[in-house]
């Protein structure tokens, strides 16, 4: 007998005291824990029986209906973007470009690279979702993606019917070995039939280098042959240079999608097909407070929505007021907040204690509303100060190649968290200004 099915056995006639506890924590109060807090939802996701009460259902709820920290993939959850997904279907079905979807972390771009896979998905594409990595090979990555793609459409091969039957793959024609941009670019090539649309997410997170540079070289091979393989390459990046940067010479094959705030109709979805899911209602002030604040930041409005609903329903109210809303932004500023590194707060605050607060809010609200990115190039003079202001503070720093052109903030999180301060105070009655520290 291993031990395992020791502790079981021994667990049914005289259970030993760690066996014990976590039954008790099963059938109700653990032994010796009368004053704990305990788990109300299962890890199935049900409520523990006799445990649960309406509240905690809604807040189970509240938790699939708002869902800040994981990319939605349900089409019934999917708010909005309606002509940004036109704009992608069209530049793969019509035009057969390769696209490129930039923007900053949290515009949605996972969202909706979720839901075109499911759309292509129903017109018979074949399609291959890849989240890239630290240690994302290309080798490794393409022999997988081949692994997806039956013998089947292999135009110059006639697998006979037990090939096909043994579910033979592209990956079956590839050599041993590394593969090169070369040899994948040839194996697509003789696809046909079907089309395939390959996903690189996260495009951003692969160390550059032989990666990109390789990912590169084989959207310029398979744009040249034009091919039955189109790739969509997502990530974090102010334009499309920034995140493909060794293509230049390819462009005309190529479609930059940046991916724009939402609207405040499309945040108002958001919050709607929320509120539908969960079965709270949302007031119309609320919803309005939650535009603003989130700056057509699905991830920010998101955010806001769920800890919105766990307020109302902490109130024992199924009905989301405008209250709710402000004291969910005191969480997500203190969240935020709590992620920035102490030397952007401190530079942050320097400058309010110098009265140059105002410069920086500025910035903060360009950069929302363009990929992160602050653009010196027919700006006004008082955004060039802003600049000087930031720079000087280390705040902000040039990116791109255009000397003195483009700048972003150096830490990301740091423009939605001044943008959202700046509203407490706007907001909250009786409120004082909190220093960007939060003293
Ligand atoms: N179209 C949308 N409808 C509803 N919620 C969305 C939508 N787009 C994004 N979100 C919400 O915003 C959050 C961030 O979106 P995500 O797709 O992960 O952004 P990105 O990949 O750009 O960082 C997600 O957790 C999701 O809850
Ligand atoms: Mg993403």
């Amino acid at each position: 007998m291993n031990w395992f099915s020791k502790k079981l056995k021994g667990a049914a006639s005289a259970p030993d005291p760690i066996v014990r506890s976590a039954i008790g924590g099963m059938h109700g109060k653990a032994e010796g824990s009368a004053e704990l807090p305990f788990f109300k939802v299962l890890a199935t996701d049900q409520l523990h029986r006799g445990r649960g009460s309406e509240a905690d259902k809604a807040r189970a709820q509240l938790r699939e209906a708002f869902t800040p920290s994981q990319p939605v993939s349900r089409i019934s959850m999917f708010a909005g973007r309606e002509a940004v997904l036109t704009r992608l279907i069209r530049a793969i079905e019509d035009q057969q470009l390769h696209v490129v979807v930039y923007g900053e972390r949290g515009i949605g771009k996972t969202s909706l690279l979720r839901i075109l896979t499911r759309l292509a998905d129903e017109a018979k594409y074949i399609v291959c979702y890849t989240s890239c990595g630290e240690n994302s090979n290309f080798s490794d990555m393409f022999r997988s993606i081949a692994g997806a793609i039956p013998m089947l459409f292999h135009s110059d091969y006639a697998p006979t019917q037990s090939e096909i039957e043994s579910g033979g793959t592209l990956a079956d024609l590839l050599p041993a070995g590394e593969v090169t941009p070369h040899q994948i670019s040839d194996l697509f090539s003789k696809l046909s039939s079907t089309r395939v649309l390959v996903i690189l997410d996260e495009f951003d997170r692969s160390p550059s280098g032989a990666f990109r540079r390789m990912i590169a070289e084989l959207v310029k091979n398979l744009s040249d042959r034009s091919t039955r393989v189109q790739m969509v390459i997502a990530g974090v990046a102010g334009n499309l240079a920034e995140l493909v940067e060794h293509i230049p010479s390819v462009r005309r094959n190529i479609l930059g999608l940046q991916i724009p705030n939402m609207t405040a109709a499309e945040v108002g979805e958001l919050i709607g097909r929320g509120s539908e899911s969960c079965g709270l209602r949302y007031d119309d002030d609320a919803i309005e407070l939650i535009t603003r604040i989130s700056c057509g930041l699905p991830y920010i409005a998101s955010l806001l929505g769920q800890h919105a609903g766990i307020g109302a329903v902490d109130r024992g109210s199924t009905q989301v007021l405008r209250s709710d809303v402000t004291n969910a932004l005191k969480l997500v500023i203190d969240e935020t907040r709590q992620r920035l590194s102490d030397r952007s707060l401190r530079a942050a605050k320097r400058l309010q204690v110098a009265g140059k607060y105002a410069e920086l809010l500025k910035l903060a609200d360009v950069a929302l509303h363009h990929a992160g990115i602050v653009d010196l190039v027919g700006s006004s003079t008082e955004l060039g100060e802003a600049l000087r202001i930031g720079l000087e503070a280390q705040l902000i720093e040039p990116v791109g190649e255009e000397v003195g052109e483009r700048f972003r903030f150096v830490e990301e999180g740091v423009p939605v968290y001044l943008w959202m301060q700046s509203i407490e105070g706007a907001v909250n009655p009786g409120y004082q200004q909190r220093s960007p520290s939060g003293a």
